[in-house]
């Protein structure tokens, strides 16, 4: 089979990676791509219309990395076209591309989540303030590329947010609706589900690290790293957020692709703060580097309804991916930066997915905000922390940032 991966950030490179490994998988092309996945995959310049490329090259399943094309409706084109895809329908998607869909969905379904109010204009988002208590969370319903969210410890804070929110500084149109959201506390669980329109297959859980720097402090980013390990849900607290969670969302809406619900584990149990319709990044690197299975015949069984009869396998160990990130991230990016040390991360035992990097006269140079997720497995937790740690050193670029606790909240479990 020919495979084509929409995307090009580390995601998509581990995606790439783990299909261009499988039996079922002949070749692995990739749109646009990156620099590092073409050791793995052909990448592909650019398009604006991806049912055409697949057509041309006669691709057998094509899986979409980011939630943008999701949501303007890739999936329904390519059904439509007779080409096999993973992502939900452009309806479906709208669990990712509207806050206020996504809360009224989970009320609708009595899926457990944070207290909300929906706001239209300044005014009114203001008086609503008066109905909760601090921090707050605002949340502008449009996509925000992961910056539409924003905790506020105090009125005068939230105040100015919505004010930045409503004139559109923040996050451009984004913000016209505005979500206020009581404050949850708790431990974070990305739990991801791969569905066909009736099943779902549990992916492993999965943490991601949001904030920027250690100890969940500064500003929300896109993820600076996250670990996969059986022992972050117990097997009762698994089938418990798939009946409470995933299924009710599965039956109203016949989600097929990869339904990632993000949770709060609080006092009162599994809430969820946001659904994805994709998978998470940089939990994708994580879980793809723990599969075992051939996930390309898995792939191909959802869109064929016959997900049940083709599980995933997993390895035992757990695996850590700490994100390498460019000066100024999550602010202004500086980009040009020369990185090195690659071989030698690589000869510590870890995998390197490449994120925002590019090739200018051979030499690799930072391009993005998040660079590199270096990726590495263990026996144990502490020892895929350590492996991964030790490669991370090894890289190098200028203004390099990364953060050093990336999964040590789960070695309580250990
Ligand atoms: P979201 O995009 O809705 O997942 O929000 C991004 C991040 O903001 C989450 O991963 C949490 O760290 C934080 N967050 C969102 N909603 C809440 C909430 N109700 N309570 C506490 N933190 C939240
Ligand atoms: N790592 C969080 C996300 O992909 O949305």
């Amino acid at each position: 089979m020919r495979v084509l991966v929409i995307g090009s950030g580390g995601r998509e490179h581990a995606l790439a990676w783990h299909l261009a490994h499988c039996p079922s998988v002949r070749k692995v092309f990739a749109c646009p791509g990156n620099p590092g996945m073409s050791d793995v995959a052909d990448c592909l310049p650019p398009t604006g219309d991806y049912l055409a490329l697949a057509e041309r090259l006669n691709i057998g399943l094509t899986v979409v990395g980011p939630e943008v094309p999701l949501v303007a409706g890739i999936a329904d084109q390519f059904r439509a076209g007779g080409r096999k895809i993973i992502g939900p329908s452009a309806e479906a998607a709208r669990l990712e591309g509207s806050k206020v869909f996504s809360k009224q969905m989970m009320q609708q379904c009595g899926i457990p989540t944070a207290r909300y109010a929906v706001a239209e204009d300044y005014e009114s988002a203001a008086r609503e303030l008066a109905r909760f208590t601090f921090p707050v969370v605002l949340k502008a319903d449009g996509l925000a590329a992961g910056k539409g969210v924003v905790i506020s410890p105090d009125r005068a804070h939230a105040e100015n947010t919505l004010q930045h929110l409503f004139s559109g500084q923040l996050v451009g149109a984004a913000g016209q609706r505005v979500v206020i959201e009581e404050f949850l506390q708790g431990e974070e669980v990305s739990f991801i589900a791969l569905c066909d329109g009736q099943y779902a297959e549990v992916l492993e859980p999965t943490q991601d690290h949001k904030a920027v720097c250690d100890g969940d402090t500064g500003p929300n980013t896109g993820g600076m790293g996250a670990y996969c390990d059986s022992r972050i849900l117990t097997p009762e607290q698994t089938s418990q957020i798939l009946d409470t969670v995933i299924y009710p969302i599965l039956h109203q809406t016949g989600f097929t692709g990869f339904l990632y619900a993000g949770l709060m584990m609080t006092a009162d149990g599994a809430k969820v703060l946001e659904f994805n319709v994709r998978l998470g990044d940089p939990e994708a690197q994580a879980l793809l580097y723990r599969a075992k299975s051939d996930l390309a015949q898995t792939l191909l069984a959802s869109t064929e309804g016959r997900l049940k009869e083709a599980p995933i396998k997993w390895k035992p160990d757990p695996v850590v991916c700490v994100v390498m990130s460019a000066h100024g991230y999550p602010g202004k990016v500086r980009t040009g930066d020369i990185i090195t040390g690659l071989p030698d991360a690589s000869a510590a035992g870890a995998t390197v997915f490449h994120a925002g990097t590019t090739l200018e006269a051979s030499r690799l140079r930072t391009a993005g905000g998040r660079v590199l997720g270096v990726t590495a497995s263990g026996a144990t937790l502490q020892s895929a922390i350590e492996k991964s740690y030790r490669a991370v050193e090894r890289i190098h670029f200028d203004g390099a940032h990364y953060r050093k606790d990336i999964a040590r909240k789960g070695l309580k479990r250990w």
